[in-house]
């Protein structure tokens, strides 16, 4: 049993910050943004807006283009580092929220970046060992609640939004092969330090601390092992791979696994431009852009690929 993509949906919400509103918010310029990073504008929750929001309509666009109903999806899986809640996991809220019966499973996945690729291969697993038919797997985030707005080296990097697969149970081939991998020792190169059990008193004023540099070089080295990892178990060639869907955090970073594969970068699926990092959510959003404007097609083989804070890392190759 394999499971399928049956659909793809995703949601960016409408308050949009460019690079020039952030010229006037700290000491940056247009110029550095693009160029260091390929990023033009990212897309902000209003104060009332939540994680929660942002999944339910990606995953409602994904059920349509699916063509299932709530009554059709027995688990649900969201990938956020940015929950509405302490508890209940946003699955569950997003369970009630879309009507989906009750006594199937949800629950949430955290694996900051590539929240959405361990979130795949779990449901992939899920599917494959015959226990579950139908799963809403989703990335989703508001990843400005944790943004210091004061500090240039992370404000200019980061956005919200959320994508959604709908994953079916088939005969026909369509995960082909997940790989997830961490490595703890690295936890302290990109982090938020304060949680419910540490610093709980400081969790309102901390924010995301990163080495930049250091993310930047162990990113590039780690995204080129995984694909010489996905393609040896698969017995693929670079040259097999139709596309790649990266997670959007920095178009160099995007450039130099595409460089890796050889692979032209009008077969790179790039979006960082237009939403920042985006972090569990910006890998879905980028699959569901591709599908829907038709440059992903039935039958092609994509190459997902994340990596972020842990750190952590993983890819996903699918016949889509
Ligand atoms: N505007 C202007 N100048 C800036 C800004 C800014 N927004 N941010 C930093 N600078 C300055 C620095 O202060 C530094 O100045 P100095 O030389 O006077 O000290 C200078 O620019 C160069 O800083 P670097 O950190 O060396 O710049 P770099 O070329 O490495 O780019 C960046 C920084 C974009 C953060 C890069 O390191 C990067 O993309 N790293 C990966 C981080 C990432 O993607 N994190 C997301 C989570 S992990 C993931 O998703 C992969």
């Amino acid at each position: 049993m394999f499971s399928r993509i049956a659909g793809t949906g995703s949601y960016l919400p409408s308050k949009v910050v460019t690079n020039h509103d952030l010229e006037k918010m700290v000491d940056t310029s247009n110029e550095w943004i693009i160029d260091r990073t390929g990023i033009k504008k990212r897309h902000i929750v209003g104060d009332n807006e939540t994680t929660c929001d942002l999944a339910e309509k990606a995953a409602r666009a994904a059920m349509e283009m699916a063509g299932k109903t709530a009554q059709d999806i027995d688990l649900v899986i969201v990938a956020t580092t940015t929950p509405d809640l302490v508890f209940p996991s946003t699955a569950c809220l997003l369970q009630r929220r879309l009507e989906i019966k009750g006594g199937g499973a949800a629950f949430d996945v955290q694996a900051v970046c590539t929240g959405f690729v361990y979130a795949l291969g779990i449901a992939d697993k899920f599917i494959q060992s015959g226990s579950h038919r139908c799963v809403l797997v989703i990335g989703a985030e508001t990843m400005s609640r944790i943004v210091d707005w004061t500090d240039r080296n992370t404000c200019v990097l980061f956005g919200d939004g959320a994508g959604a697969v709908v994953l079916e149970a088939s005969e026909e081939a369509g995960i082909l092969s997940t790989h997830l991998h961490a490595d703890g020792h690295y936890a302290d190169l990109l982090k938020v330090d304060a949680g419910i059990s540490k610093q709980p008193e400081l969790l309102a004023s901390t924010f995301i601390e990163m080495r930049g540099n250091d993310v930047f070089r162990v990113a590039v080295k780690t995204l080129g092992r995984i694909v010489d990892e996905t393609l040896a178990h698969n017995q693929l060639e670079k040259s097999d791979i139709n596309w790649l869907v990266p997670h959007q955090a920095n178009i160099r970073i995007i450039k130099a696994t595409a460089k890796k594969l050889k692979m032209s970068m009008d077969h790179v699926v790039v979006t960082v431009g237009e939403h920042g990092n985006t972090s569990g959510a910006s890998i879905p959003l980028a699959l569901d852009t591709a599908v829907r404007d038709g440059r992903i097609k039935r039958g092609e083989i994509l190459l997902l690929e994340g990596f972020g804070g842990g750190f952590t890392w993983g890819s996903a190759l699918i016949k889509f």
